[in-house]
């Protein structure tokens, strides 16, 4: 395909005030392909999403992230936007004053060259036949950025960026929390019609009811702000069963959470950068 991203991570490692969260972790996304990102509560997962997009608070003090060869860190905030990298936020902040319709066209603008911004009645008709798809009521079109939205509409208005702003690479962090039946099933179904071989997808989740409906190429398991285990879809499905202790007894780890600064040292068994599960 001419136009398959690749996305790269190199030996990342990134700290928050001093505290080293991110310990090198190495992982590679390639268009068509669907990764998912697993791991207990406070293991680095979020932290990575906001790295990889450049939120201000997180120094990257080791390491590399590109796409197709282009350097993501090099990139301000905006342009790594533009360079066609999406993140759906686990807790997506409200913006007072800015209606969902408003910041939606900015974004797609933002993306595009000066002089051939999208029309105001193609956008309109755009963004009516997603939120029909997403079964989204139409005057969230006009409320105030995620101001008053219940946590699965939130989850839903993120789904309806991804589906506006067709980006290249999707990191979606925790979609599926909050979520009712139905909304996961929606969500499940954009995410689905999005799979191309232009467009790899990063998949942060607790939980196979997700993966039950979006089937993973591949699923990581992070400890300790690393990947620390890689397989296919199964390895998802052992966690659903067994949970993680298999794993943290296989590697000889006892505290699985970034941050304490007496946690040990542990050797990560395998190459662990997308393996092929063929
Ligand atoms: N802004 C911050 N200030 C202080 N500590 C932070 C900050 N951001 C992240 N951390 C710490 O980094 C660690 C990893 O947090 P992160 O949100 O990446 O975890 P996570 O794997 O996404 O967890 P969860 O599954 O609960 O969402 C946590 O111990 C967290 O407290
Ligand atoms: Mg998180």
């Amino acid at each position: 395909m001419a136009n398959a991203p690749v996305f790269t991570i190199e030996g990342l490692k990134a700290q928050i005030e001093g505290k080293e969260i991110l310990k090198g972790l190495s992982l590679e996304v390639k268009g068509g392909e669907i990764h998912a990102i697993m791991g207990p509560n406070g293991t680095g997962k979020s932290t990575l999403a906001s790295t990889i997009m450049g939120h201000p608070k997180y120094e990257v003090t080791d390491g590399s992230i590109s796409l197709d060869g282009e350097d993501v860190l090099e990139m301000a905030v905006d342009e790594r936007a533009r360079a066609g990298l999406f993140l759906a936020m686990q807790y997506p902040s409200e913006i007072a004053g800015v209606t969902n319709a408003d910041f939606l066209r900015s974004a797609i603008n933002a993306r595009r060259e000066e002089g051939s911004e999208i029309s105001l009645i193609k956008f309109i008709r755009q963004m009516e036949s997603k939120m029909k798809e997403l079964e989204m009521n139409p005057e969230f079109m006009h409320r105030y950025l995620n101001e008053g939205f219940s946590g699965g509409e939130k989850k839903r208005n993120e789904i309806l960026q991804m589906l506006m702003l067709d980006p290249r690479i999707v990191i979606l962090d925790e979609i599926d929390s909050g979520l009712d039946i139905d909304a996961l099933r929606i969500v499940a179904t954009g995410v689905n019609a999005m799979r191309s071989e232009d467009r790899g997808f990063l998949i942060i989740t607790h939980y196979q009811r997700l993966l039950d409906y979006v089937t993973p190429d591949f699923v990581h398991v992070m400890m300790q702000g690393r990947i620390v285990k890689s397989g296919g879809p199964e390895l998802a499905q052992r966690l659903e069963k067994d949970g993680y202790d298999w794993i943290k007894e296989e590697l000889g780890i006892v505290d699985e959470t970034v941050g304490n600064d007496d946690e040990q040292e542990f050797q990560v068994p395998m190459n662990t950068t997308a393996p092929k599960y063929n």
